[in-house]
C-alpha cells in the first residue's frame, strides 16, 4: 500500500510503498477513505522540538483524523464488523490506570496516541485498536467523518460553556475555532465574536455563524469586545481560546465578564503571566483546560449534531488533495491560506 512515512527527524514525509499491515488480536484494519491534516501533523511534518517528547520512535505513519471502511478484524474484536463505516479516536486508553478506572479514559496516564506513538492514517490502510474505533452512521460522509475527532474538543467547550443567550468570544478561527463558532450558533449563543489575524479565516467564520469579527492587527480587541457585550453584563460570558497565542489569551482577561468562563484548547507558545487576584479571584473567572474528547459521550453528541443537518462543514473544508499530492497539501496547510485540508488515498 501507499503510505506517508516519517523516517527522519527532518522536514518532510516520504511517500512509500509498504506492506498492508495485519491486524493484531484487538485491532481493526481500515481502508482509509478520507483523512485530515491537523496542526500536530504539521508539527511532525516540520519536525519541531515538540515532536521529541511526543513521537517516541521513527519510522511512523502520522495522521489521526480519518474515516474509512473496516476490511478485516482481529480475532478478539467484539463490536466492530467488516464493512462498518468508522472513524478513529486519537487517545488510545490503557484501560487500567487511575484515570481509566475513574471514567476518564480520554486523559489516560499511559495513553497511546494514534498517528503519534502508533502508526496513524496517512495511508491506504490503517490499523486502529478496537477501543479507539468509532462506528459512524452511513448518513455521515467520509469527509465529515474524518472531522468528528477535531470537532469533539470545541464541542465540549461550547457544551460546558452553556452558551444559550450568551455572548461568546472565539479566539482563533482555525478549524477548532470554526467548529466552536458553529456549535455556539446551533446551541443558541446570541453574540458570537470571532477573532483572528487571518482575513480568509474571518470570512469563513462569518459563514460558520460568527455575528462579529475582530482582527487584532487592525482593531482594539478589548475595547471592541467590551463595546459589543455592553448588554451582557459588560463582558463576554464565555471565551474559547483556540489560537495558541499567549497575548490573545491575556486580552481575554480584559473583556471577560465577572463570573465568566474561559476554555483553553490552544497550546500557548509562551507562558502566560497574569495578576491573578484582580483578573481571576475577584472576578470569579472559571478557567478550564480541555484535552481530547470524552469516550464516547462527546462522540455521541457531535455525531447527533452532524446528522441533524444543522451544521454545514463545507466552508471549513477548503482543500482536498490525493495522498500522493501531500507536499502541496502540507504547503497549503502551513500557509494558512485555507482551513481544513483533506488527504484522500489515490
Ligand atoms: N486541547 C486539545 O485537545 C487540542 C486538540 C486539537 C488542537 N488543539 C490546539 O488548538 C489550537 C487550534 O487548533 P487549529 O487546528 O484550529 O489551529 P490553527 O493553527 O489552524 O488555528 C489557529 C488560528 O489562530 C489564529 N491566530 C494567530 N494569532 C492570533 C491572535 N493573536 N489572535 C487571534 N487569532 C490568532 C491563526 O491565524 C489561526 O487561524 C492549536 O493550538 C492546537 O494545537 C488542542
Ligand atoms: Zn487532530
Ligand atoms: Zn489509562
Amino acid at each position: 500500500m501507499k503510505a506517508l512515512v516519517k523516517t527522519k527527524k527532518d522536514v518532510g514525509l516520504e511517500y512509500q510503498d509498504i506492506p498492508v499491515p495485519r491486524p493484531g488480536r484487538k485491532d481493526v484494519l481500515v481502508k482509509v477513505k478520507a483523512s485530515a491534516i491537523c496542526g500536530s501533523d504539521i508539527k511532525i511534518y516540520e519536525w519541531v522540538p515538540w515532536c521529541e517528547n511526543v513521537v517516541k520512535s521513527l519510522p511512523i505513519i502520522p495522521g489521526h483524523e480519518c474515516a474509512g471502511e473496516v476490511v478485516e478484524v482481529g480475532e478478539e474484536v467484539k463490536e466492530i464488523k467488516v464493512g462498518d463505516k468508522v472513524a478513529a479516536e486519537t487517545h488510545v486508553p490503557c484501560g487500567v490506570c487511575w484515570q481509566c478506572r475513574h471514567n476518564r479514559p480520554h486523559t489516560c496516564e499511559k495513553m497511546q496516541l494514534f498517528g503519534h506513538t502508533i502508526n496513524g492514517c496517512f495511508a491506504e490502510y490503517s490499523l486502529i485498536p478496537e477501543v479507539s474505533t468509532r462506528k459512524i452512521p452511513d448518513s455521515i460522509s467520509f469527509d465529515e467523518g474524518c472531522l468528528l475527532e477535531p470537532m469533539g474538543i470545541p464541542f465540549r467547550a461550547v457544551e460546558e460553556g452553556e452558551v444559550k443567550g450568551e455572548a461568546v468570544v472565539v479566539i482563533g478561527c482555525g478549524p477548532i475555532g470554526q467548529f466552536a463558532i458553529s456549535f455556539s450558533k446551533i446551541m443558541g449563543a446570541e453574540k458570537i465574536i470571532g477573532i483572528d489575524v487571518n482575513e480568509k479565516r474571518l470570512n469563513i467564520a462569518r459563514k460558520m455563524g460568527a455575528t462579529h469579527l475582530i482582527n487584532p492587527e487592525t482593531d482594539s480587541v478589548v475595547r471592541k469586545v467590551k463595546d459589543l457585550t455592553k448588554d451582557y453584563g459588560g463582558g463576554a460570558g464565555v471565551v474559547i481560546e483556540a489560537s495558541g497565542n499567549t497575548a490573545a489569551l491575556k486580552d481575554a482577561f480584559g473583556y471577560i465578564r465577572i463570573g465568566g468562563k474561559i476554555f483553553m484548547i490552544g497550546h500557548l507558545q509562551n507562558p502566560l503571566t497574569i495578576d491573578t487576584s484582580p483578573n481571576i479571584v475577584l472576578k470569579e473567572v472559571q478557567i478550564k483546560g480541555l484535552f481530547g474528547r470524552k469516550i464516547w459521550s462527546t462522540w455521541d453528541k457531535t455525531e447527533k449534531l452532524l446528522t441533524s443537518g444543522k451544521m454545514n462543514l463545507s466552508p471549513v473544508i477548503t482543500h482536498r488533495f490525493p495522498l500522493s499530492g501531500f507536499e502541496k497539501a502540507f504547503e497549503v496547510a502551513l500557509s494558512g491560506e485555507g482551513c481544513k485540508v483533506l488527504l484522500i488515498p489515490d
